[in-house]
């Protein structure tokens, strides 16, 4: 820990990213301590893309705890920011008294100013809970010197979170004890395991802000049985052919486990009561292309899957990609405004055959996906150690 003894703010600066599931998540059997049903597998996206950076700073002189996300002050006492806040003070209490007990503890006592912000817009609906999180732990654990497993303490924050603290792929193993300290991230697989795997999120033009995550997994877990089925009798199976599809670079494996296990998701949020509708006209769209697109190749090139709302997430492999993104380009054609239709990675330049758009036969729907982000998979938190890059000034606020 930094010398906290100047009325200077010391403060560290990381950044984190976003994970995108293939065995998805859904449903707690701990509300507080958020312990889920199942246990779940998502691979962690290239933060060149996709990330979040927070700055967080302690002084002597700070009068309370403040957070800043996105440019906007807001409540610091969410009960899962101060579960995350206690969780690191309490790890920090506890390793500065086993390491020397004379160390100075005084800044654990100091209020903290978090400041945060995404490299993508908001309104694009990805799921930004689990960078944010992920970002705030991480940062928090850097500045007082926490080390060791956090993922324990991200999960307190959002459960799909404590996934996003490692790189590649990670499973969540739901654990069995009643307070959790099984329940955690572990990384299967490095992000340099499958480097011809791509990312490409389907960004759609959504018109209403669908039921958040936390509380439609809450409704289903009280109402449907199929979710009680899935969590006991599928999911086990599924993320042992998940692992070993991953380990053997098994795309057509994966890519149908992945596409079953996002279809048993929405299944479940149908079987809710009242039902959940994640998934637009847009989404069910992508779907069916995307099966009419491997029928025609009669192998399983790419795979969608969907979360908490009707982007799509697709998974392919290099070689796919470039056709791929122009297909979607065909048959969702874009008003890009100016703006670029493709970000992200760049692909190479290919048209679309006559025979590939009859056998996909579909109408093209102009405007339905606003643009598509190209990545990949990529490493976990990291420190930022470029001093300019933090986002509060010398006096503690936003710069
Ligand atoms: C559909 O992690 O956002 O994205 O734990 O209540 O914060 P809370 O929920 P959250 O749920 C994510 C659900 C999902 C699937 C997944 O990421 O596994």
């Amino acid at each position: 820990m930094p010398d906290d003894s100047s009325h200077k703010p010391t403060m560290v600066t990381c950044t984190a990213p976003v994970n995108i599931a293939v065995i998805k998540y859904w449903g707690k059997r701990d509300k507080d301590l958020i312990l889920p049903v199942n246990s779940s597998l998502s691979v962690t996206l290239h933060q060149d893309q996709l990330k979040t950076t927070t700055t967080v700073a302690y002084c002597r002189d700070f009068e309370e705890d403040r957070i800043w996300l996105n440019g906007k002050e807001e409540d610091i006492n969410q009960p899962r920011l101060q579960s995350c806040l206690r969780e690191i003070r309490r790890l920090a209490r506890k390793r500065r008294s086993n390491k020397d007990s004379t160390s100075d503890m005084s800044a654990l006592s100091y209020k903290v100013h978090i400041c945060s912000s995404n490299n993508f817009p908001t309104a694009a609906g990805l799921a930004s809970s689990a960078a944010g999180y992920a970002c705030l732990v991480y940062t928090l654990a850097r500045l007082f010197g926490v080390e060791g497993e956090l993922s324990c303490v991200a999960r307190q924050g959002s459960g799909s979170a404590c996934r996003s603290m490692y790189g590649g792929f990670v499973q969540w193993k739901m654990g069995e004890k009643d307070d959790g300290k099984d329940s955690l991230a572990e990384q299967v697989e490095t992000e340099t395991h499958w480097p011809e795997l791509r990312v490409l999120v389907l960004v759609v033009s959504a018109e209403r802000k669908p039921v958040g995550s936390t509380s439609g997994m809450q409704t289903s877990v009280e109402t449907s049985k199929l979710l009680k089925y899935r969590a006991d009798s599928v999911v086990p199976g599924r993320m042992d052919e998940m692992i070993s599809a991953i380990k053997r670079k098994d795309f057509a494996a994966f890519a149908e486990l992945t596409m079953k296990d996002s279809n048993q998701f929405h299944a479940t949020c149908l079987d809710t009561y009242p039902p959940i509708f994640y998934l637009n006209d847009v989404s069910r769209r992508v779907i069916n292309l995307v099966h009419r697109y491997n029928s025609h190749y009669g192998e399983t090139r790419v795979a969608y899957t969907f979360d908490a709302g009707p982007n799509a997430v697709i998974y392919t492999l290099q070689d796919h990609a470039s056709e791929f993104v122009q297909v979607v380009r065909h048959f969702f054609p874009a008003e890009t405004n100016g703006g670029q239709f493709l970000k992200g990675l760049p692909v190479a330049s290919t048209t679309v055959s006559d025979e590939l758009k009859n056998a996909i036969g579909m109408e093209p729907l102009p405007k339905g996906i606003s643009y598509i982000i190209n990545t990949k998979a990529g490493p976990g938190p990291r420190i930022e150690e470029d001093s300019d890059l933090h986002l509060l000034g010398s006096d503690g606020l936003p710069k």
